[in-house]
């Protein structure tokens, strides 16, 4: 069946119209060749050619060259992408330093393509399509005449998603070496309005706080310089009009596909326009491109939503969720996992686990967990990173009498690994101590003790993937958890010229993103996680080669509410994994009931991560029937339409829920955190629910409209105890 068009070209008005039922953007050829931003929202039918912004003339800003049209600036107008040199005094997209030592460039408009499909971006995660129908790609082609770059502009809408990717490549034409100075993987210019930026700000186990402020005159910077995407600091934005809430208003996620430094910067100029930027962070950045070669830089997605918030993040969590993640997992129910880390850290032997893994069989938990400490002669986290050889001392009898012990009780077997850190206490650093990233004739500097490979060289990667596969081929493993302890310094690569040691921390992304393809279709199989002293590197680059990320080390289940509600802004729930761990909290000290802890952790992918054996006979019953509980409705956690309900950071009350495809079945979390006397009444009205249809309240059978349940509610009960959680079900009768 032939499809419609989802972009056209008008030659009248010389613009590009993408658009599908929800969205519109429309970029245009402007005079001098320049791609000027035209309008990007809510669907129109067809770009007449009258939104341009206004020709005046500007004082000190400049004109085209040649040009005595003095109301044509290119610092006035709405771009699609900026360059340095070229008149416009904002923030430039792209900084090229030109063969000659300059920083001038100008690309003009040379022609386009449309084609279906997506083509994948080499070396790097992208989301993708599984028919060539679902999306269009128009690529337009600027031309640099001086020094024969070309900048390809990439832009792919979806059919069905509200939802725009972009991304840019350079391909240098020219005779000369040239080097990027910055190359951001999107610009934006959009016109006047009251707006407010929304990131994911935090630190080591305090990841993905909600940060939401105006846009104000002046250029606001969201980075990380980390050599991950980091705790501090997630690679997603949104921007959204000032009224926009959860439920209602327009807003534009930009989620950066990336797993390195990364900047997002947001301005706001004197005549009302915002600019928007998000790419490869140019501090510490500096990629020569050689004649006849190319630089592709990764992929952005923008999602606009006119319904709020959680209108942004269903779009985000479905796209990433179809349409990032490749594991053969990626629509099946997460086992529930028992890891040993919280409850026996470094501390074990074969003899200590097993009892945890009896307790886990008989509680109906599915997997086991082998965290730190099997390898090397690692008692602590000052040694043997690097050396992937299991510890005689702890498995005497070696890992698969381990792995066997955990299947023969028809459990999985999970285990943890650092791959891309190296311990100066380590055969790894004896015999290779040129593997580490370090600068010659400095000392390195230690975090936790440890030290970075340079994974961006493929003698590096290959013998620590050599190594990984012996484990892999002799041990039947079905998970991984894949860590990453600690940020980059000391950033240097002995393979590389002093001119290009700008390249380094791209470099190594690129060999982890290779490391992680090889790895990842060798053993596809294996269920993979991904971690960064907890969720230091979750970002919509790693879901391309791993379907779930460790959320945070910290395991409170009061502070668990806001990371997760955070995450939840731009990570689908399947992508993010939260486990029950004893009370008092080891990281805040916080002491919260189990059943709270079960409704915060269930809330995601579940597991625990205690003692198992060190529990009372009613926990341990309390653990069955949680366990029983959470496979009756992970199916609807990991895969329903999740929305968030009430924000943790606005007040004592936070409340989220799943509903299923067809409308049939809801959950509903709510947690009330402090208590308090004579409390105010608390009501709580649910949404994306069959008005129609009559709902039945699980527990209590009582019945209700979706209707009511939408527009009355329903009243909370009053409870005497801090941290309470209720779990309400609701099935159509
Ligand atoms: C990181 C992880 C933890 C645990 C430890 C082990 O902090 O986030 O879950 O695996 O490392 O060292």
């Amino acid at each position: 069946m032939t499809q419609s068009n989802l972009i056209d070209f008008d030659t009248k008005t010389q613009s590009f119209h993408l658009h599908n039922d929800d969205i519109s953007y429309v970029l245009g050829i402007e005079a001098g060749g320049v791609l000027a931003h035209l309008y990007y929202g809510q669907r129109i039918k067809q770009y007449h050619g009258h939104l341009k912004s206004p020709r005046l003339d500007r004082g000190f800003s400049g004109n085209l060259p040649k040009s005595s049209d003095r109301t044509y600036s290119l610092d006035a107008i709405l771009r699609e992408y900026s360059y340095e040199g070229d008149g416009d005094f904002r923030t430039p997209a792209l900084v090229v330093r030109q063969a000659d030592g300059s920083r001038s460039a100008f690309f003009k408009y040379q022609d386009y393509t449309i084609s279906d499909g997506k083509p994948t971006l080499a070396g790097l995660p992208a989301t993708y399509v599984v028919d060539e129908h679902e999306a269009q790609t128009l690529t337009v082609n600027l031309v640099d005449e001086v020094s024969q770059l070309t900048l390809a502009m990439r832009y792919t809408i979806y059919r069905q998603r509200p939802v725009i990717t972009r991304s840019v490549q350079i391909i240098n034409n020219g005779e000369q070496a040239v080097h990027l100075e910055k190359i951001a993987s999107m610009m934006i210019d959009l016109p006047v309005g009251e707006k407010d930026v929304i990131s994911l700000l935090g630190g080591h186990a305090n990841e993905r706080n909600i940060n939401r402020e105006p846009i104000t005159f002046g250029t606001k910077t969201f980075q990380s310089r980390r050599g991950t995407t980091s705790h501090h600091m997630n690679n997603f934005i949104a921007i959204a009009d000032t009224q926009t809430n959860e439920f209602k208003g327009e807003v534009v996620g930009l989620s950066f596909v990336y797993s390195g430094n990364h900047k997002e910067e947001v301005s706001k100029d004197p005549y009302g326009t915002y600019r928007i930027a998000v790419g490869i962070n140019d501090d510490q950045f500096d990629w020569e491109v050689a004649a006849k070669d190319s630089f592709q830089a990764p992929e952005v997605i923008m999602t606009y939503s006119n319904t709020g918030l959680n209108g942004m993040s269903q779009a985000l969590h479905n796209l990433l969720q179809q349409r990032m993640v490749r594991s053969k997992y990626k629509n099946s129910v997460r086992p529930i996992v028992v890891n040993n880390w919280e409850a026996t850290f470094m501390d074990f032997d074969e003899a200590r686990l097993q009892p945890i893994v009896d307790e886990a069989k008989d509680m109906g938990i599915e997997m086991f967990v082998l965290d730190d400490g099997w390898f090397g002669h690692r008692d602590d986290d000052n040694t043997s990173l690097g050396d992937w050889q299991v510890l005689a001392k702890k498995f005497p009898q070696g890992l698969q009498h381990f792995a066997n012990y955990i299947h023969e009780r028809d459990l999985q077997f999970g285990i943890w690994f650092e791959p891309e850190m190296i311990s100066i206490d380590s055969d790894l650093y004896k015999n290779h101590p040129e593997y580490m990233l370090k600068v010659p004739n400095r000392t390195p500097s230690p975090s936790r003790n440890q030290f970075v490979l340079d994974i961006g060289r493929p003698e590096v990667r290959e013998n620590i993937h050599s190594q990984m596969k012996a484990i892999f081929d002799n041990t039947d493993i079905d998970y991984v958890k894949w860590d990453m302890n600690r940020n980059l310094t000391d950033i240097y690569a002995t393979d590389l010229p002093a001119s290009r040691q700008g390249e380094v921390m791209h470099r190594y992304v690129l060999g982890l993103y290779q490391l992680l393809e090889e790895l990842t279709t060798e053993y596809p199989d294996i269920l993979w996680e991904g971690c960064s002293g907890g969720g230091g590197r979750i970002d919509a680059g790693f879901m391309y080669y791993m379907p779930q990320s460790w959320t945070s080390d910290n395991t409170d289940a009061v502070a668990r509410m806001k990371i997760q509600y955070g995450t939840s802004l731009a990570y689908p729930i399947s992508s993010f994994t939260s486990h029950v761990s004893e009370a008092p909290n080891q990281q805040t000290g916080r002491y919260t009931s189990l059943q709270t802890r079960g409704a915060v952790a269930m809330s995601s992918v579940f597991g625990y991560e205690l003692d198992l054996t060190q529990m009372t006979d009613d926990e341990k019953q309390a653990v069955k029937e949680q366990v029983a509980q959470y496979k009756q409705m992970r199916q609807l956690v990991q895969y329903g339409q999740y929305s968030r309900l009430i924000d943790p950071n606005e007040g004592n009350r936070c409340a989220w829920m799943f509903v299923s495809d067809d409308k049939n079945e809801a959950l509903v979390f709510s947690f009330n955190i402090l208590s308090q006397a004579q409390p105010e009444n608390k009501m709580l009205k649910l949404v994306d629910l069959d008005a129609d249809k009559v709902y039945e309240d699980v527990a209590t059978g009582d019945e209700f409209g979706g209707d009511e349940l939408m527009h009355a509610g329903i009243y909370e009960p009053a409870v005497f105890s801090d941290f309470n959680a209720m779990i309400y079900h609701y099935k159509a009768k």
